[in-house]
């Protein structure tokens, strides 16, 4: 495939966020505005608002998660934006990947020198039942969802593949939920703000409370394998597996590179970018790879014109912990099959030679699924600025990468930032 590049580059200036979460009482719009604000504020020399030429918003379902279509404008309007262009894109739970990558085109062509992104989702508002409803539609409305697939269950289906095939066990997963609540708990805007151990504390002090057994457990593993504590929703696929249900907005600047000075002096260049579809999954070939994955990484890689040994620091879709596995093959890491080695080996903590979502991921940080893609960017941008406090992964992170899937991986986008300074 040939490698096309960008006519001008690109630079991240600014990029904010709400905590992830559950926010009974705040709409999406309200969350808007809390990540708008803590964007501004991240850009170090200032900038006037009505210096934005282009707002674009990545939102997987407002209109069935909260009954209002049609956000783009809506959200330009609660942060004083228009009449400038907004716009919406959807793809499932890359969406602000998507809207991220169609800000950079923007800038790119040439069109605008100024973009602000968003990526938004309110999911909590309905019943657990309807949220699952709602989600399944990104799945495939013939085959997938009538044979009763929901997302637990199809990357069930990828996990049982991985295993069958090169096998790990579900003792791999654990370990990357043990690792992902780690990271979490470092970091202020995570859903899940404790470790497992924590959690499992806290079990049994409400069962104390309660007047019931106390339930033991000698490690964090014994508390993962107790069907009571952590249920299967789709076999080998449980509670902890699974990336929870969540609302949250996010907001980034983006600017054409010969004007980012005047904002910071530490911008991050956007230099790889790729996005890749695929087939349902009962037409692929393998389950157990991504290759919309391989194809966004690949264009990413070469648009930027590193490998993955150079990247730094990285962002991954886990939206269910099997799919953290899949991505660090997928993005070149570690070979097929030896993923799983490399977990239980500890390579890929916060601390390790390869440290993979020292946010927490979607797993422990949360899944607000149309604030995602441009979540894993914020973490990025804070990482390789050395303003990740307490998380901060050491050494001289230059090169960060996001990665970030649609539904069961139908779509996936990836792209690569580098720190000059
Ligand atoms: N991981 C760990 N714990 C979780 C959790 C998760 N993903 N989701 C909920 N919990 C905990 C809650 O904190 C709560 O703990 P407590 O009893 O100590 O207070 C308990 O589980 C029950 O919470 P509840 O909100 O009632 O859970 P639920 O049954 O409604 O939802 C799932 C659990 C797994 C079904 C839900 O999180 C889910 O559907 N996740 C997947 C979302 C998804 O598919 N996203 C798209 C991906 S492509």
């Amino acid at each position: 495939m040939a490698v096309k590049k960008l006519k001008r580059g690109v630079a991240l200036v600014g990029a904010g966020m709400t905590p992830f979460g559950t926010f009974p009482g705040l709409n999406t719009r309200d969350l808007f505005v809390q990540a708008f604000q803590e964007m501004r504020a991240s850009v170090d020399k200032g900038f006037d608002p009505k210096d934005i030429e282009a707002l674009v918003i990545g939102n997987y379902s407002s209109t069935m998660f909260e009954g209002q279509n049609f956000m783009a404008p809506y959200v330009a309007d609660a942060v004083g934006l228009t009449p400038i262009p907004a716009s919406r894109v959807e793809c499932a739970c890359a969406s602000s990947g998507l809207a991220l990558r169609q800000a950079i085109m923007t800038i790119g062509s040439g069109l605008a020198d100024v973009v602000l992104v968003g990526g938004l989702e309110k999911e909590s508002d309905l019943p657990i039942a309807r949220v699952t409803d709602v989600l399944a539609t990104a799945s495939d409305s013939i085959y997938e969802n009538p044979a009763g697939f929901t997302f637990p269950g199809l990357y069930a289906l990828l996990a049982t593949a991985y295993m069958h095939r090169y096998g790990a066990t579900p003792e791999t997963f654990m370990r990357i939920a043990i690792k992902n609540h780690e990271n979490g708990v470092l970091n202020p805007k995570a859903q899940f703000g404790a470790r497992i151990a924590d959690i499992m504390v806290s079990k049994q002090k409400a069962a104390a409370k309660r007047g019931k057994p106390v339930p033991q457990w000698d490690s964090e593993l014994d508390f993962l394998k107790d069907d009571q504590a952590n249920p299967a929703i789709a076999w080998p696929m449980r509670l902890f597996d699974c990336s929870p249900v969540s609302d949250g907005a996010v907001s980034l600047l983006l600017v054409a590179e010969e004007i980012a000075s005047s904002f910071t002096d530490k911008p991050l260049h956007i230099i790889g970018y790729g996005q890749g579809s695929d087939v349902p999954t009962y037409e692929r070939e393998s389950l157990t790879t991504i290759k919309a994955a391989r194809i966004a990484a690949e264009q990413a890689y070469a648009t930027a014109g590193v490998t993955p040994k150079d990247i730094k620091v990285c962002e991954v879709h886990d939206c269910f912990t099997i799919a953290e596995l899949i991505a660090i093959e997928d993005l070149g890491f570690f070979k097929p099959g030896e993923g799983y080695k490399a977990i239980e080996e500890g390579l890929t903590s916060r601390l390790g030679p390869r440290p993979i979502n020292s946010s927490g991921g979607l797993k422990s940080k949360g899944h607000p699924v149309g604030a995602t893609g441009a979540g894993q960017v914020v973490e990025v941008f804070k990482q390789m600025r050395g303003e990740a406090g307490p998380r901060q992964v050491p050494g001289d992170l230059n090169l960060g990468l996001t990665h970030n899937l649609g539904g069961s991986g139908m779509a996936a986008i990836v792209h690569i930032f580098e720190r000059r300074q």
